[in-house]
């Protein structure tokens, strides 16, 4: 939706016609998967889909919110106890709450948004939406909170008004998100470096399963416990390890008897995924894509025989990819349905895309959604 679209609804609404206007994209993620609560590395870049929100203060105690692509409205007010019942809503409301936990003073406002990043496609509609409030109140309301901490609002709504555990990559490359770069970020350290991202000859292509599973938040969580107890226990041997970005396979081995084998397995994909992301650096830095399509393949058995996160249709899309010769394919995001991103050779491209969709059809009866991705900039006004 452009922010004239956005603009009018507003006015429709509200009757006014001069809020701001602010953006903010989803995601990819070329590898590093479920590593980001693990202190370890991961390689996002923002995309060309996002949410965009028109917001003005309204001078009253209660925010007033219109989701424009569900019809939908809620108001709220900022206290803890107002926390508002409609699911979308929570977002706004958390990222208010976690700006006046930090000490922001917070006004009421009216909204309206609309966005274009699939819900529950592993691309990070919420963050995006996240993103979109903690950026605009920040710049609205002066502040100075850095972008960092931009990221961190964004995620503890995750955490304390959504429920999911979530680490750190989705908001983050939300916010700092920069057109034709990836980013790799040390999730430990926070250190984050910029890579040009044009693979002359290849595509970054999404194919979306349409498939969303039940309860993908509570197998997150547990997925997150999992790895935390496997450090734990690493930990008690070796004291520097905090983190699993921390330990090495050796370590892992040493408990095997002190965790379940269900940790074990996690906490090995975590291990090896770390690896994988170090890797992956040094091939692009030389350019060697096809590399890197070979360990986007290792990730993907990896969440879906060691992590669990993957389902039939995914593993599917995977398998369509490598008997067609596409370099690189694999589940991205959190898993349990959603996308697999493919690195695809420009002349494979047509002959892939139409066999995917081909062979799902024939399979599931529906037809994968594509999405061709474009590395995009990160939050900001309009
Ligand atoms: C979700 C979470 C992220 C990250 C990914 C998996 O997108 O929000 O923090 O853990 O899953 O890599």
């Amino acid at each position: 939706m452009t922010k004239e679209e956005v603009l009018k609804i507003f006015k429709e609404k509200f009757g006014n016609d001069s809020p701001e206007v602010y953006t903010s994209p989803g995601r990819v993620n070329l590898i590093g998967e479920h590593t980001d609560y693990n202190g370890s590395f991961v390689f996002p870049g923002a995309i060309d889909k996002g949410m965009i929100a028109a917001i003005r203060f309204n001078g009253t105690d209660k925010v007033r919110a219109y989701a424009i692509d569900l019809d939908e409205s809620s108001e709220f007010g900022l206290n803890e106890e107002d926390l508002p019942k409609e699911g979308w809503a929570k977002y706004i409301f958390g990222v208010c709450r976690e700006i006046i936990k930090r000490g922001g003073t917070v006004k009421a406002f009216d909204t309206v948004f609309a966005g274009d990043v699939p819900l529950g496609a592993g691309m990070s509609s919420s963050a995006a939406l996240e993103s979109t409030y903690a950026f605009a109140l920040n710049d609205m309301l002066n502040l100075g909170i850095d972008k960092f901490e931009l990221a961190r609002i964004g995620q503890s709504t995750e955490h304390n008004y959504v429920g999911v555990m979530c680490g750190i990559m989705d908001q983050f490359a939300s916010i700092f998100g920069k057109k034709g770069h990836l980013i790799r970020l040390d999730t430990k350290t926070m250190e984050y470096e910029y890579f040009p991202f044009d693979p002359e000859g290849y595509k970054l292509v999404l194919l979306d399963t349409l498939v969303k599973h039940e309860l993908a938040s509570s197998a997150y969580n547990a997925r997150r416990a999992s790895c935390e107890n496997a450090a734990a226990t690493i930990g008690k041997h070796h004291p520097e390890v905090k983190f699993l970005r921390d330990a090495s396979m050796e370590m892992l081995d040493e408990v095997k008897d002190e965790i379940s084998e269900e940790d074990y397995m996690r906490a090995k994909y975590v291990i090896e995924e770390t690896q994988r992301v170090i890797e992956v650096s040094n091939a692009l830095e030389r350019g060697d894509y096809e590399f890197v399509g070979q360990k986007m393949y290792e990730t993907h058995h990896g969440m879906s025989k060691l992590y669990e996160v993957s389902c039939e249709e995914l593993d599917f899309l995977n398998y369509v990819a490598k008997e067609h010769g596409v370099t690189g394919s694999r589940v991205m995001g959190g898993g349990f349905g959603g996308c697999t991103i493919n690195l695809v050779k420009d002349e494979l491209y047509d002959s892939f895309i139409a066999d995917a969709k081909k062979q799902y059809k024939e399979k599931f009866g529906t037809e994968p959604k594509v999405y061709d991705v474009v590395i995009s900039d990160g939050a900001r006004k309009l």
